[in-house]
């Protein structure tokens, strides 16, 4: 049986006798090797991590399963969270499984429609509010710390503890770290850990080198990148659609200790890179992790050459969550037939010459 991440990187983690040993299969997802991108871009090895094959589609299952599992061992019996959909997709099917009460915040008219049809099966209170992620996340931090009940947002240090077994899985996989790791980012959570991850499986020599991180954010919701919160951000990506990034300042560590960049893509650019994952690599990511390779893309296309390099983009999320943007952007006819053979030969016949 596959083992979660809890048990997979114990001795890793702060787990205790009294942690819970939660495991619904999250982790150990694939690293893909690219079949038309590395040629087309001339990179030396190019990698995608599949993180939406993690048991609620997206990397947030890494960190809930630590954070739920360190709320429980806190004697906590309810979670709470903000969330752009996949946050609030995890802590609804981790607090299912482990039987305590759910509640999510989630941005009004922002949150793809997979994700909140997650949420809702697994049975979460959801309150969609008025307002953006980020003024949902100042809520449920006031709310939690009133009612003594677990916040697990990335701003919970459980969560980015899970999430950095990512790392350690790719240095697992290819026996040392790459020399690049491309991310999307939001909230800036996820970038933090992979840091912390690559550094701590470095510090104990299980890799030689360290990756430099290169995160992405969307050009309408670039905090980072412009230097100062954006109060309306806008993003056809609307995981990242975040304008004040909670560990905004852990980001710009792992930026500069890994002599890495946090550079923006134009909605453009994140939804060309979309297709070509879908249609060149089969790899259907949500538009949010589409943000890492487009970013890889606009580095080569501004004259850095990767072909002595071995890279990883982490496809954060699976395209399954967001199917009204998949189905506005698939221009691929539909063909419409009768039950009828002498018709199929017509119409499909002339696509295998
Ligand atoms: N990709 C996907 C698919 C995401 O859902 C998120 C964040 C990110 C990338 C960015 O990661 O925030 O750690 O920098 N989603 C959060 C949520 C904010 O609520 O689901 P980050």
């Amino acid at each position: 049986m596959r083992q979660g991440v809890l048990s997979r990187y114990k001795q890793f983690l702060d787990i205790t006798s009294n942690t819970p040993m939660i495991d619904m299969g999250e982790g150990s997802t694939p690293l893909v090797r690219s079949k038309f991108i590395e040629r087309q871009l001339g990179c030396g090895e190019l990698y995608f991590k599949l993180e939406g094959c993690n048991p609620t589609g997206s990397f947030k299952d890494r960190g809930m399963v630590m954070a739920v599992a360190k709320a429980i061992e806190g004697g906590s019996r309810a979670i709470i969270c903000a969330s752009t959909g996949n946050t609030s997709a995890s802590a609804a099917a981790y607090g299912a499984y482990c039987g305590i009460k759910t509640i999510v915040l989630v941005p009004s008219g922002n949150v793809a429609k997979g994700k909140m049809a997650q949420a809702l099966a697994y049975g979460a209170e959801v309150v969609v509010v008025e307002g953006t992620f980020d003024q949902s996340l100042e809520m449920v931090r006031n709310f939690s710390e009133r009612n003594s009940i677990a916040l697990v947002n990335s701003v919970n240090p459980h969560r980015l503890e899970g999430q950095k077994s990512a790392a350690f899985e790719i240095v697992d996989d290819l026996g040392d770290a790459p020399e690049y790791l491309f991310i999307p980012v939001g909230n800036a959570g996820n970038i933090t850990a992979y840091w912390n991850g690559f550094v701590q499986y470095h510090e104990v020599e299980k890799s030689t080198i360290k990756p430099r991180m290169m995160g992405f954010q969307a050009e309408g919701a670039a905090p980072i990148v412009i230097g100062e919160p954006v109060l309306e951000p806008k993003t056809i990506a609307s995981a990242i659609r975040i304008g004040n990034p909670a560990s905004w300042q852990h980001a710009i560590k792992a930026r500069d200790e890994s002599g890495g960049s946090i550079g923006s893509v134009s909605d453009k650019e994140i939804l060309e890179a979309y297709k070509m994952l879908s249609r060149r690599e089969g790899v259907f990511g949500e538009p949010a992790s589409a943000a890492s390779v487009a970013g890889l893309i606009k580095m080569h296309s501004n004259g850095i050459d990767f072909s002595d390099s071995r890279i990883v983009c982490v496809i954060t999320g699976s395209g399954l969550k967001d199917p009204d943007l998949a189905s506005e952007q698939n221009d691929m006819p539909l063909h419409q037939l009768p039950l009828d053979m002498d018709a199929m030969n017509r119409a499909l016949g002339s696509i295998l010459e």
